[in-house]
């Protein structure tokens, strides 16, 4: 199904141990890492320097950072491409700047943010995330941002806003791929309201210390590690809050198979190949999947009494 080049497979780093994850944030500010909560702060780069040395620390779980190279080089970004190698050499000239956030829909004060505004006003910091895509991949990410629910307190839904829509930039002479009309695009995204509010739920603006690459969504994305990498949107210009579920673009194109909800699941297999291992970029054998994507502690509460079976 998928082929990983052998420059994806790196030897494995000795890296120093963190503590647990809620414990290990590192506040970020104008790219320089200060610590917080007293841990050793990893050497971050200054903005178009060298990434910091790959390895250099650990999710809570003690698994390795993904390589900067690695995270930049295979990527999945329809609209450039469907070939991953191919995002990062396609998405090199991407105009992430000016860029503007429109947030609207069902909302007490609706606000259209400059994306500078947004790593300004909002604190930035680091979290260290695992990545688990749908296609049985997964990477462990250094990203830079801010709580999705610190957005949603400023803009203030009204009590008829049930659910989050997210949409990515239109723009088909910067995204060759949406020339292609097989996708609905815009890409678009949803989550439900108490989701969306859930601690994890990040908006990205950064990796490894760094503004975030066009290949990996510049200038801002989404982060929701609990559930497959397709729900991650990226290059995001629009969220809404609607009271209808919204539908993505991979429920329109593939409605047997992607489901609104997503959720990494060990136990329920895509009807094409299994889900109960992965592969992690960079290793050789697979590992288990892990429920929730090991954020079980976290987010199992927001599916109490339901089918994940049916709420694929
Ligand atoms: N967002 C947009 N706009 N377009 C895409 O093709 N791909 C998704 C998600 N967000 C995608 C997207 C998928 S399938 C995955 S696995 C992740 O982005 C990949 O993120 P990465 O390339 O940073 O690893």
């Amino acid at each position: 199904m998928i082929n990983i080049p052998s420059s994806e497979i790196t030897p494995e780093h000795g890296y120093l141990s963190r503590r647990a994850f809620l414990k290990t944030l590192a506040i970020v500010s104008a790219g320089a890492v200060l610590a917080a909560c007293s841990v050793k702060p990893r050497a971050t780069a200054a903005p178009g320097g060298t990434p910091p040395h790959a390895g250099a620390a650990t999710d809570e779980l003690g698994d390795a950072l993904t390589p900067y190279e690695s995270i930049t080089h295979y990527n999945n970004f329809y609209e450039f491409s469907t070939d991953k190698e191919q995002v990062a050499p396609l998405s090199a000239n991407f105009k992430a700047s000016p860029w503007k956030v429109e947030v609207g829909g069902l909302v007490k004060n609706p606000r259209t943010y400059d994306i500078d505004d947004l790593r300004k006003n909002f604190t930035q910091e680091e979290r260290i995330y695992r990545h688990r895509c749908v296609e049985a991949w997964s990477m462990v990410m250094p990203w830079v941002g801010f709580p999705l629910a610190k957005l949603l307190a400023e803009v203030e839904p009204t009590s008829e806003a049930k659910f989050v829509r997210f949409e990515t930039l239109y723009d088909p002479g910067q995204f060759p791929g949406q020339n292609d009309g097989y996708y609905p695009w815009p890409y678009a995204e949803g989550l439900r309201l108490d989701e969306a509010m859930n601690d994890l739920a990040l908006l990205v603006t950064g990796l490894y210390g760094k503004d975030l690459p066009p290949q990996d969504g510049a200038p801002l994305r989404l982060a929701v590690p609990w559930k497959y990498g397709f729900k991650s949107i990226k290059s995001v210009v629009k969220i809404d809050l609607v009271d209808v579920m919204p539908v993505s673009l991979w429920m329109a194109a593939g409605p047997n198979e992607y489901g609104f909800y997503a959720n990494v699941n060990p136990a329920v297999d895509h009807p094409r190949w299994s889900q109960a291992t992965e592969r992690r970029i960079g290793e050789l054998s697979r590992r288990k999947s892990l429920m929730f994507n090991g954020y079980a502690e976290q987010v199992a509460h927001l599916y109490d009494g339901m089918d994940l079976r049916l709420n694929y």
